[in-house]
């Protein structure tokens, strides 16, 4: 169990790289394997979830290089990996469950891949995965021809039988979620016909983007009340195409509201997706006075990237508008941190889905602030909190294999009087690893806890 110690820390400051992005990592290596030919990706994220989806697509028949190692078994940065793709409907039929983890995008996006393949594969994962609700998936899937069989109906462990040509589908999504509109995507890639899913507000359009790329034709429209519908003519193909990855937004978050709650700080992350439909966060902070510039704008890999500059900021409380949910809706926790040190009563409405992320996230942030002395009140789809310009800290929470609630708090306890302890930290590898020791080049007081040390000696002593 690794657990890890913030302390207040002044003056971040350096310029650094984040891994590359998890939903766009996630992506290259399913695209890669349903196209024909080689796919190299650079900058792939080597985070756990990242490492399962490659697993799990190494069962179904497709060869990916295995990622690059330093001499202490540590995966080097700016990965180069390829994936030589089987086609689309050529997957081999898996002889063992794929353990998707801790990971909802690699899980819901290989559903769709296999509820179109027209073979059978049972989903696994961890606690936290398999608490998740499927029937999301479920329902639009079963629509276009797979069978499912689930625990408790919807969730993991979960078999899924597909089918060699689904039946195309036209489906008005209820919720902004890019795992449901790319399994279904995924699925009506081998359909006959047109298959399209509307959804209230779009929601990150990495799949739209990188079908095309690999050269499919997807068509996509706003509309005037803000719905957004992406369609796909099946029976496609799909032809490799290298992929650059870009820094990951939400993992960027961190070391970005790091700064803007410190003093003295500066902090440049260079080669950040800026994305619209992943910016919201950015454009909170910006709203609410944060300091940020955004400079040598640019695409890479078919991707808007940046770098943004960082200083520190006496934020302003704000209601976040719930139209921008979508395009920051892992970003939440840590703008709860960043609210917490700002002047005022910042509101977050309209988050329900933060309630069935890898934790009840909304539940989680509530807990573990009110600990650390913060004014954090909640209802079921909004939170609500009153910021001041100094906060106690001093609690340990344990993160209950949910990264972002880790690298949250430990955020906060960069700015708050007392240390923050969080335990169960093994969780941030699944989207940022390496987290702690780059916090620590910008000069913040992370560290590791020497648990297994400690319990010796305590042994020692009785
Ligand atoms: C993701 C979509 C989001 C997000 C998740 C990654 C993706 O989930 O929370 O971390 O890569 O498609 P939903 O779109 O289902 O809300």
């Amino acid at each position: 169990m690794t657990q890890l110690t913030a302390k207040a820390s002044a003056s971040l400051d350096g310029t650094i790289i984040c891994p590359g992005d998890k939903s766009v990592s996630h992506r290259s290596l399913i695209f890669g394997a349903l196209a024909k030919g080689k796919t190299t990706i650079t900058g792939l994220l080597t985070g756990d979830d990242v490492l399962s989806t490659a697993s799990a697509l190494r069962q179904l028949g497709v060869t990916i290089s295995t990622p690059e190692t330093n001499a202490d078994g540590q995966y080097v940065a700016q990965q180069v990996v390829t994936v030589t793709g089987v086609g689309l409907g050529a997957f081999a039929e898996p002889g063992l469950p794929l353990d998707l983890g801790n990971s909802g995008t690699g899980a819901r996006l290989l559903m769709g891949v296999v509820a179109g393949a027209g073979i059978s594969a049972v989903f696994t994962g961890d606690a936290s995965l398999s608490g998740r609700p499927m029937q999301r998936i479920m329902t639009p899937l079963s629509q276009m021809g797979a069978t499912f069989t689930a625990r408790d109906g919807d969730k993991l462990p979960l078999t899924v039988k597909g089918v060699r040509q689904p039946q195309s589908l036209d489906w008005q999504s209820t919720m902004a979620s890019a795992q449901v509109k790319s399994a279904i995507l995924l699925a009506g890639l081998t359909a006959r016909g047109q298959t399209s899913v509307t959804e209230p507000v779009a929601s990150r359009d990495h799949t739209e983007r990188m079908l095309r790329h690999f050269g499919v034709d997807v068509a996509t429209t706003t509309h005037s009340d803000n719905s957004y519908t992406a369609s796909i003519t099946g029976e496609a193909s799909l032809t490799a195409a290298d992929i650059i990855v870009p820094s990951d937004p939400s993992s960027a978050a961190f070391p970005v509201v790091a700064a803007l709650i410190t003093r003295n700080s500066t902090v440049t992350v260079t080669g950040v997706s800026i994305n619209p439909y992943r910016f919201g966060l950015y454009q909170t902070l910006i709203d609410m006075g944060g300091d940020i510039t955004i400079s040598n704008e640019r695409v890479e890999g078919g991707e808007p990237v940046a770098d943004l500059i960082c200083r520190s900021s006496q934020l302003k409380a704000i209601t976040v508008p719930a139209s921008r949910a979508a395009s920051m809706i892992d970003e939440y926790p840590v703008l709860a941190v960043a609210a917490a040190f700002a002047e005022g009563v910042t509101h977050m409405p309209g988050i329900e889905e933060l309630r069935v992320k890898e934790t009840d996230r909304i539940a989680l942030m509530e807990d573990s602030l009110q600990r650390g002395g913060v004014d954090i009140t909640s209802t079921h789809d909004s939170m609500t909190v009153t910021g001041a310009p100094e906060q106690q800290g001093g609690m340990t929470i344990d993160a209950q294999h949910d990264h972002r609630i880790a690298m949250s708090c430990l955020v906060f306890g960069l700015a708050s009087r007392e240390p923050v302890t969080v335990t169960g930290c093994e969780t941030i590898n699944t989207s940022f690893p390496g987290f702690d020791h780059l916090m620590q080049s910008l000069g913040a007081d992370i560290r590791a806890d020497q648990i297994d040390a400690d319990k010796k000696n305590h042994k020692g002593n009785t």
